[in-house]
């Protein structure tokens, strides 16, 4: 039997098989955080492509933490409607696949990334792209506000039937900028202790505040691949160096995080490391197979060095006609215990299904364009424009016409 399709102990919950849909943001959502039609027709093909494990996209823990209007939010107010959409995913699951997923919900705070944006330090690079000014820096007052509305959205994601809550930290939103302000005053800048504190308080609010069965978990960006001091996981000749992610690994797994979605760089600034392209805004400054090279060495580093770990492995979707054999060899290598797939979930969602059947379809396969970032950044709702007619016209009339 593949090692992909080998069940997965964790926590005492069976992760039916390695696959997991990774979070995908479609920017979709209703004005009051709930699914659109948009968002419960991507989320019911996750349910139906045989996925053991699907990681719900981010969903802002407080409205000034939206990246976008169209974003999730989970709220008391409309509980209901997360209860029925959670409930349906999992009939799908169970009536066409015959498994019961665990279903992952992402909770963050966009930062920088918010419609206003709420930085943690003033950050040259990231500015060049998106101005802002002093009074766009947060306090250390509000920042003490945050780990209370994790808390509270972690319980809402209980109530809504999660199986658990990802603590995110990556990408350049809030809780990784501050893992590299090491010039901010007071308490979250500067020491290791300090940049890390908000991230490790709320993990640690969530852990303890969580009900029985709630798994907690970290979505967890280990470099960003920007020059020290505007980067983590980065030196200043911005090569990987793993010193503080060891540390800050070593301290959430002392406050319970036992599984990390790993994922590197950050994609408003350098996309090419966090998903290779074939086809992308720019020429990227090192070649796709150097991109995916390291994610199989940060990730066997991690692997190597905390054993008790369990890891999802990102970055795959470039492979096409080799995916599955890549994916099966992320997992042999030791380099991952789940494989995660992006936009290769939303381009070709039934390609486990497929793969099982004797049946995989290269044709069908994410072709590695960044059109789905595209329509994102052109602030549409975002999915595959190659594959899904919808946003293929979407990203016809919104898009390719600017250019
Ligand atoms: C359109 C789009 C939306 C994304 N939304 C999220 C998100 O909500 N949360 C997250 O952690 N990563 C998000 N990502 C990153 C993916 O989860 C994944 O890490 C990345 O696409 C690389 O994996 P892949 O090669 O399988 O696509 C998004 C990526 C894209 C292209």
């Amino acid at each position: 039997m593949s090692v992909l399709n080998q069940p997965l102990t964790f926590e005492g919950r069976t992760i039916p098989n390695r696959i997991v849909f990774q979070p995908m943001e479609g920017c979709d959502c209703n004005s009051d955080g709930t699914p659109s039609d948009l968002t419960v027709a991507k989320y019911e093909n996750a349910a139906r492509s045989g996925a053991g494990l699907i990681w719900m996209e981010a969903n802002a823990v407080c409205p000034e933490g939206r990246t976008n209007p169209g974003q999730m939010m989970l709220t008391k107010e409309n509980l209901p409607i997360f209860k029925d959409f959670v409930a349906s995913l999992r009939k799908i699951a169970s009536e066409e696949c015959g498994i019961n997923p665990i279903i992952i919900l992402q909770l963050t705070h966009s930062g920088r990334q918010s419609i206003v944006p709420m930085i943690a330090y003033r950050h040259p690079i990231y500015e060049e792209k998106r101005p802002v000014t002093d009074d766009n820096i947060v306090t250390d007052e509000y920042l003490d506000t945050l780990p209370e509305k994790y808390v509270n959205s972690a319980l809402l994601a209980y109530e809504a039937g999660f199986d658990g809550v990802d603590v995110k930290s990556c990408h350049g939103y809030l809780f990784q900028e501050l893992l590299s302000a090491f010039d901010r005053p007071g308490r979250y800048g500067g020491s290791f202790e300090n940049r890390t504190r908000l991230y490790l308080d709320s993990v640690r609010a969530v852990v303890a505040a969580a009900p029985e069965g709630l798994l907690v978990v970290s979505r967890l960006g280990a470099a960003d691949m920007v020059p020290k001091p505007y980067g983590f996981g980065t030196d200043e000749k911005n090569n990987l160096d793993l010193t503080e992610t060891d540390m800050l690994v070593a301290e959430l797994m002392a406050a319970g995080i036992k599984m990390i979605n790993i994922t590197i760089g950050n994609p408003y600034y350098n996309p090419h490391i966090n998903r290779p392209f074939r086809q992308g805004a720019y020429v990227a400054p090192e070649t796709p197979e150097t991109g995916l090279a390291r994610f199989i060495t940060v990730q066997k580093h991690l692997k190597d060095k905390f054993p008790g770990l369990t890891l999802v492995g990102s970055g795959l979707s470039y492979y096409r006609a080799d995916l599955m054999e890549r994916a099966e060899e992320m997992i042999n290598l030791g380099a991952a215990d789940l494989v995660g797939f992006g936009r290769g979930s939303i381009a070709y969602p039934m390609f486990y299904r497929d793969w099982l059947a004797g049946k995989f379809d290269v044709r069908k396969c994410c072709v590695a364009c960044s059109k789905c970032t595209a329509l994102m950044r052109a602030k549409c709702v975002s999915g595959c424009a190659v594959f899904n007619d919808y946003y293929k016209k979407l990203y016809k009339e919104k898009v390719a016409c600017q250019k």
